[in-house]
Parts: structure tokens; C-alpha cells; sequence
């Protein structure tokens, strides 16, 4: 009788069979809000110095939003420069039809890399004489002039020419006649910590050492090479870090790494993680929950099953820490969280179904659960959060 009711009016042959047929919506996805990020850069600029450009970072597939969409709007938004952290990204890019310069921010050190680097139009980050001569030879070989920016260490201790080597470095450099410098950079490593305007501070000291560097080099064609060093914390501190160009990545994508920014900047968060209810049970008081039993009902508790776990880049150290939205409402999860799995408590919903949504990272109504809250209590940083997020969730991009 019920199989009978169940299969009344279903066609059967009517469904189809591949991959590209599934609901992107069936189990757990992203959305993306492209006109968030194009927002966000609008207002950003706004607070640049005059002629300051906007390199929008949109390296780890747009920190897990989708580095299409993110380019796309980021260029919309103004942005007029792109930075990726590999070759691959950045090809994926052109492949796109992406026409904006790229600048390659990860290390490219072999003939091989550094040639199809320039066939694609990429912009390699240079950290040594011998990357450069590279390029020279290819520039040469093409009888053209290989794009590049250069860049030095100023206290991050990770790619960059030596400071102290720099200057004179960049004297030679300067000379080669087939590579053209397009930019020169360094990159700041606390801007985001408290005591970052302290002038004692890393970053205090890192822009003196990097102003005082750029006074030593004799920078022909100033108007043209292009000098940054600002990430999102940076460029938020204050103007003397914009110097021609910032370079913006998780502000661009909603969140201040910043505790006070100016109550004037409205970020808005493009990513919101949602996930299907694939299951609903009741278990009585004392039945326990989930690998480990780490979560023993208290009473008669009603549970959702959601679609998404660790395999999907919830970091399983949030369980039993995080609540999940439905209808402005706020649910907690309980038990630990699984690869595929997690468990929450509905007690007393009547509207949470088998198939209802459940918002995990956005808003939902005046609620609001952002990647700032998943990073603190799960010990990392939203940056991990983000770029956490696996292919298996499908990014589904909303305006
Ligand atoms: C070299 C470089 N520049 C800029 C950024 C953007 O940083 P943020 O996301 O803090 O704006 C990054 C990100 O890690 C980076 O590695």
C-alpha cells in the first residue's frame, strides 16, 4: 500500500543518469554572491590612496568561492590586476577568457615553469638573480620582454631577494634588456596583530625597511613599475602602506582580519554553506550520538542528519561547538562531526524536514554565522576555513 502510494505517478525512465544531471542543491553546497565581492571592492577603493590600484588575490580557487566569479566581479568592482599563487591558477584563468594582468605570487624556478609562464601572459614573482636570468634568455629567445615583478624580504623570511643583497641585485638587474619590471613588492606578516600601528612593530618595521630600500635603488621609469605591499590588514591599517597598488584578498571576500575597522566599511560576505536534511530521528534520553559517544541525549531529543562533514572541509575539531540556521533560527550540532556526516538537535522544530535547507556559514533572517566564529573556536584562522572547502561541494553562484 505505501510502496504503491510512493510510486504513483513517478516516472521512471524519465530521470537521467549522469553526473552533470545531479541538482547541484541535492546534498551540501556553496553559494557565491558575485555582486558581494564586486561590492566589497567598490567600497574598498574608496578608501585607497589617490592612483592606489586593486589587485584582487583570488589564489585557492578564490579562497573556496570560485576564482571565475570572484575575478569576474573583483573586475567589475575595479580591480585592475589579478594575483594567484600558481601557474595553473593562473592559466585556468586566461582559459577564461580573463584579460586583466596576473601576477603569479607563488615561486616559479624552473625554464620550463617560467616559459609557460609567459606564453600564458603570467607575471612571475622573481626572488633571485637566477630566476631572472631565466627570463632573460626567454625574453631573448622571443625577442621580446618577459613582464615580472620582483620581489624582496622584508621580515616575512619566505620568498623575496635578501634586503640586504637587494639594492645591489636590482643595480644589475636593471640592465637586462628582455625582462621588463613591472612591479616591485614585499609582503607584510602581522599586519593583522594588535599592536601593528606600534611603530616597534613587525609591520612598522617592515614598511621603514622596505621604504628605505626603495630610496636606495635608483627607480628609473617610476610612474611605471608598480610598488606594493599592502594585504587586506595592511591596506586597512593606513595609507602609508598603499603605496601604487594593494594587494586584496580576505577583505575583498567579506571578513576584516582586523578587530576595528572603520564603522563606515560595510563588508559583505560572499560565501554562504548550505546543506540538505537527509535524514530526521527521535531518540530517547540517554542514547548517545555520533563516533565516540561523545554526546549523550539528556532528554527525548529530535535530530537532523545534514549532508556535509569533515570530507567536505568542516574542521571535525568544531564538533558539538557550532549551530547551523534554519528559518532565523539557530540549532546546535552535537555529536562528532563525521567525513560525510553531522548530527543536529531540532528539538521542537516542526517545520525542519527531510529535504529543508540548513545554513551553516551566512546569514539566514537577523542570524548570522561567519567563517571569523568557525576560525576562533576551532583555533585557526579564516583563511584555513575558507580555502578549506572541497570540490565535492558544488559552488553555485547567486545574484
Ligand atoms: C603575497 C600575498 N599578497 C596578498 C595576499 C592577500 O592577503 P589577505 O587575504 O590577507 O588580503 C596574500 C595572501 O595570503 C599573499 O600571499
Amino acid at each position: 500500500m505505501q510502496i504503491r502510494r510512493i510510486n504513483q505517478g513517478f516516472n521512471f525512465d524519465k530521470y537521467p543518469t549522469f553526473k552533470q544531471d545531479i541538482d547541484p542543491k541535492q546534498r551540501a553546497w556553496i553559494e557565491v554572491k558575485g555582486k558581494a565581492i564586486e561590492t566589497n571592492v567598490r567600497q574598498l577603493r574608496t578608501k585607497l590612496s589617490e592612483n592606489c590600484q586593486f589587485m584582487a588575490v583570488v589564489k585557492a580557487d578564490g579562497y573556496g568561492h570560485d576564482a571565475k566569479v570572484v575575478s569576474d566581479y573583483a573586475i567589475k568592482g575595479g580591480a585592475s590586476q589579478l594575483g594567484v599563487a600558481t601557474l595553473n591558477e593562473g592559466i585556468k584563468l586566461r582559459s577564461f577568457g580573463v584579460k586583466k594582468p596576473i601576477l603569479v605570487l607563488g615561486n616559479l624556478y624552473t625554464k620550463r615553469d617560467l616559459i609557460i609562464s609567459f606564453k600564458n601572459d603570467l607575471m612571475p614573482t622573481i626572488s633571485s638573480i637566477r630566476e631572472c636570468l631565466i627570463c632573460n634568455n626567454i625574453g631573448k629567445h622571443f625577442g621580446l620582454k618577459f613582464s615580472l615583478h620582483l620581489k624582496v624580504d622584508t621580515g616575512m623570511s619566505r620568498l623575496g631577494f635578501e634586503s640586504n643583497k637587494f639594492v645591489e641585485q636590482f643595480e644589475k638587474i636593471k640592465f637586462f634588456e628582455n625582462v621588463s619590471i613591472e612591479g616591485i613588492y614585499s609582503h607584510l606578516s602581522s599586519a593583522d596583530e594588535d599592536n601593528a600601528l606600534d611603530p616597534k612593530s613587525i609591520t612598522q618595521l617592515q614598511r621603514l625597511k622596505f621604504n628605505e630600500l626603495l630610496n636606495q635603488i635608483n627607480l628609473y621609469r617610476k610612474n611605471e613599475i608598480k610598488i606594493h605591499l599592502a594585504n587586506s590588514a595592511g591596506m586597512l591599517l593606513n595609507k602609508d602602506f598603499h603605496f601604487h597598488m594593494v594587494r586584496v584578498g580576505l577583505s575583498m571576500y567579506g571578513y576584516s582580519p582586523l578587530a576595528k575597522i572603520d564603522e563606515n566599511l560595510l563588508l559583505k560576505p560572499a560565501l554562504f554553506l548550505k546543506v540538505k536534511v537527509a535524514f530526521i530521528r527521535i531518540i530517547e534520553q540517554g542514547v548517545s550520538v555520533s563516533y565516540g559517544g561523545k554526546f549523550v541525549s539528556s532528554r527525548k531529543t529530535k535530530l537532523a542528519v545534514l549532508s556535509i562533514g569533515y570530507a567536505d572541509g568542516v574542521p571535525r575539531n568544531l564538533s558539538g561547538k557550532i549551530n547551523v540556521i534554519h528559518n532565523n533560527k539557530l540549532y546546535p550540532q552535537v555529536g562528532s562531526i563525521t567525513m560525510d556526516q553531522m548530527m543536529v538537535d531540532i528539538t521542537g522544530s516542526k517545520e525542519i524536514r527531510i529535504g529543508s535547507t540548513m545554513v551553516l556559514l551566512g546569514s539566514d533572517g537577523d542570524k548570522t554565522i561567519s567563517p571569523l566564529e568557525w576560525a576562533r573556536k576551532s583555533n585557526t584562522i579564516p583563511w584555513e576555513i575558507l580555502c578549506s572547502f572541497k570540490n565535492r561541494l558544488p559552488r553555485v553562484q547567486v545574484d
